[in-house]
C-alpha cells in the first residue's frame, strides 16, 4: 500500500495535506516534526511532505528536523516552512523580512518540471510566510518565481527534492490539486488504490493493539462523531466497550428516545442517565457563554464518572480507556497542538479528563474531517438518522438559548427548532444543508396579535453550508419557506412573536451564536 509521511511543523493546513492525499486515495500519516529518521523509515513511505509552520529557520530555537530525514531515498516535497527547512538543511540561504509575499500572488513557472505538468505557466497561489529562499542549495534550480522575483518553487537536479513557497493544499491556490497529484502519482509513483474501508481496517487493528484486553468506556451524545467512534470501537473490541448516554436536558425535541433506539439497533451496550435536573439547576443564572460551557463540561464529566463507577461495579471490571469522538476541527479550534493558538471556544470534548479518572484517551477520529466521519459511519452501518443528522454541539441547546436558561425557554426553543427542521425536511433541503437550527435571543420585542400588544421572545434561524465547519457560508433558503417557518413559529410556539434570519458567514461569525 502507498504511504506518504507528512511531517507536521505546526501549520494550520497540515491535516488538509493529509485530507488531500486521502481524496486521491493515498494513505498518509502525519508525524510530529521531532520524529526520528528511523521512525520515518519504518513507515516505508513512497514520499515525504514537510508542512508549513509559523517559525523562521533563522531564529534560534526554530523547529528543525533530523538531518538524516533530508537524506532519505524517497522524493521529498517541502511546503512553505518545509521548503525553507529543506533549503537551509542542504546549504541554501533563507532570508527573513523584506521581499515577503502574503495572500494570493501570481506565480510564474521557469523551465519544465514534472511537478508542474499540466499547469498554466502563470497562476495564482496562496503564500503565508514572511521568509523566503534567497539562494537555492547547490544542485537545485529555481522552478518558479513571483512577480517580485521571490523563489516560489525549487527542485533538485535529480528531480527528487522539491520546495514550494506557496500552499498547494488550499483551494485558493490554482492548480494546487494538480501539483499535489503530480508529486504523488508521477514523482512518488503512488497507485491511489486506498479507501476509507482500508482506513477502517487499519483503525480496527490499531484499536485492538492499543486497547488489548482492557475495557473502554464511551460518552455518547447522539451526535455523528461519538456514535461513529463507538461503532468503530465496537467493531474492534465488541463486548469490552460500554457506553453512557447522559441526557443533560439540553437536547432537541424527542432526541433522547430517537437516539437510544438507533443505538440499540447498532448492538451497542448503552447505559442511559437522566441528569437534566442537575444540569438545569447548575445553569440557573449563568448567562456567560464560556461559563455555560465550563459548567456543562464539568457536570458532564461528573455524571459520566458516576455512571462509569456503577458500570464497573456491575461488570466487575474497570475501564482503562475513555473513548471520545473528537474530530480534527475540534482540535484546531480549541487551540490544538499549535504553539499559542487562540482558543475560539472551549469545545467540551477536547481537553481531557480529571486526573482522578485515571483513564487514557482513545480518539480514533482525531485526524478526520466531518464528511469523512460520515462516510466511515455509513460503511460501518450507522443509520442515516444519526450519520446524516446535522452536527450538534456537546453543550447542546444551552449555547443556542442565549441569556438565561430555563426549562420554559428551552421548551420554546425546542418547539421552534422542530418546526424549522420539519419544514426543511418537507422541502427536501435538510440533507443538503450542513447545519441548521434555531436560536432563542436574549431580547423581547413588541408585537401585535389579534387586537392586543405582545412583548415576547425572538427566534433567529441559522442555516449554513460548509465542508468541515472551519468556514461556512449562510444558506440562501427560499423566501416562501422562510415565510412558512416564520408564520408557523409565531402561531404555534407560545411566547414568540418575531422570527429573524442570521445572514452571516464564518468568518466573521462562528456557526453557533455562543
Ligand atoms: P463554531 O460555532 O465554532 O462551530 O463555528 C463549529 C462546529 O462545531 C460545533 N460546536 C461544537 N461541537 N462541542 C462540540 O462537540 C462544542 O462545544 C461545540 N461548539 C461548537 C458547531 O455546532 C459547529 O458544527
Amino acid at each position: 500500500m502507498d504511504n506518504i509521511v507528512i511531517i507536521d511543523c505546526g501549520s494550520q493546513f497540515t491535516q488538509l495535506i493529509a485530507r488531500r492525499t486521502r481524496e486521491m486515495k493515498i494513505h498518509s500519516v502525519v508525524l510530529p516534526w521531532d520524529v526520528t529518521a528511523e521512525r520515518v523509515r519504518a513507515q516505508a513511505p513512497s514520499g515525504l511532505i514537510i508542512s508549513g509552520g509559523p517559525d523562521s529557520v533563522n531564529d534560534p530555537g526554530a523547529i528543525a528536523l533530523q538531518k538524516e530525514i533530508f537524506e532519505s531515498d524517497v522524493p521529498i516535497l517541502g511546503i512553505c516552512y518545509g521548503m525553507q527547512l529543506l533549503a537551509a538543511a542542504l546549504g541554501g540561504r533563507v532570508a527573513s523580512g523584506d521581499g515577503h509575499e502574503y495572500g494570493t500572488t501570481p506565480v510564474k513557472l521557469l523551465g519544465e518540471s514534472a511537478l508542474f505538468s499540466g499547469v498554466e505557466r502563470e497562476f495564482e497561489a496562496l503564500m503565508s510566510h514572511g521568509d523566503h529562499v534567497e539562494s537555492v542549495p547547490s544542485g537545485f534550480r529555481v522552478a518558479a518565481h513571483t512577480k517580485r522575483g521571490v523563489t516560489a518553487a525549487m527542485e533538485s537536479g535529480d528531480k527528487r527534492r522539491f520546495g514550494l513557497q506557496f500552499h498547494p493544499e488550499v483551494n485558493h491556490t490554482q492548480y494546487g490539486e494538480n501539483i499535489l497529484r503530480n508529486f504523488l502519482f508521477n514523482i512518488c509513483k503512488c497507485k491511489g488504490d486506498w479507501d476509507l474501508g482500508d482506513w477502517i481496517e487499519r483503525a480496527v487493528s490499531d484499536i485492538k493493539e492499543q486497547v488489548g484486553s482492557s475495557h473502554v468506556i464511551c460518552g455518547l451524545s447522539g451526535g455523528v462523531d461519538s456514535s461513529v467512534a463507538a461503532a468503530l470501537v465496537n467493531r474492534a473490541i465488541g463486548k469490552q466497550l460500554e457506553c453512557v448516554f447522559v441526557d443533560h436536558g439540553l437536547l432537541r425535541l424527542n432526541e433522547g428516545q430517537e437516539v437510544l433506539s438507533s443505538y440499540a439497533g447498532l448492538g451497542l451496550s448503552v447505559h442511559s442517565v437522566d441528569a437534566s435536573e442537575l444540569f438545569l439547576g447548575a445553569l440557573e443564572g449563568v448567562t456567560d457563554p464560556e461559563q455555560k460551557r465550563k459548567v456543562i463540561g464539568k457536570l458532564f464529566i461528573d455524571a459520566f464518572d458516576e455512571a462509569s463507577v456503577k458500570i464497573e461495579k456491575l461488570s466487575k471490571t474497570s475501564a482503562a480507556w475513555l473513548l471520545q469522538g473528537t474530530i480534527y476541527p475540534d482540535v484546531i479550534e480549541s487551540g490544538g497542538k499549535k504553539k499559542g493558538a487562540a482558543v475560539i471556544k472551549s469545545h467540551h470534548n477536547v481537553g481531557g479528563l480529571p486526573e482522578h479518572m485515571n483513564m487514557k484517551l482513545l480518539e480514533p477520529l482525531r485526524d478526520l474531517f466531518k464528511d469523512e466521519v460520515r462516510e466511515i459511519g455509513r460503511l460501518l452501518g450507522v443509520p442515516s438518522a444519526i450519520v446524516d443528522r446535522h452536527p450538534f454541539p456537546g453543550p447542546g441547546l444551552a449555547v443556542r438559548c442565549l441569556g438565561h436558561i430555563t426549562k420554559e425557554r428551552l421548551d420554546t426553543l425546542r418547539a421552534a427548532d422542530a418546526i424549522f427542521r420539519d419544514e426543511l425536511i418537507a422541502a427536501g433541503l435538510y440533507e443538503s444543508i450542513w447545519q441548521s437550527f434555531c436560536v432563542l435571543l436574549p431580547v423581547r420585542t413588541v408585537g401585535v396579535m389579534g387586537d392586543g400588544r405582545t412583548y415576547s421572545e425572538v427566534i433567529a434561524l441559522r442555516a449554513v453550508d460548509s465542508a468541515d465547519a472551519m468556514t461556512a457560508s449562510w444558506t440562501r433558503l427560499p423566501l416562501d419557506l422562510l415565510d412558512l417557518v416564520s408564520k408557523r413559529i409565531c402561531n404555534e410556539v407560545r411566547g414568540v412573536n418575531r422570527v429573524v434570519m442570521d445572514i452571516t458567514s464564518k468568518p466573521p461569525a462562528t456557526i453557533e451564536w455562543e
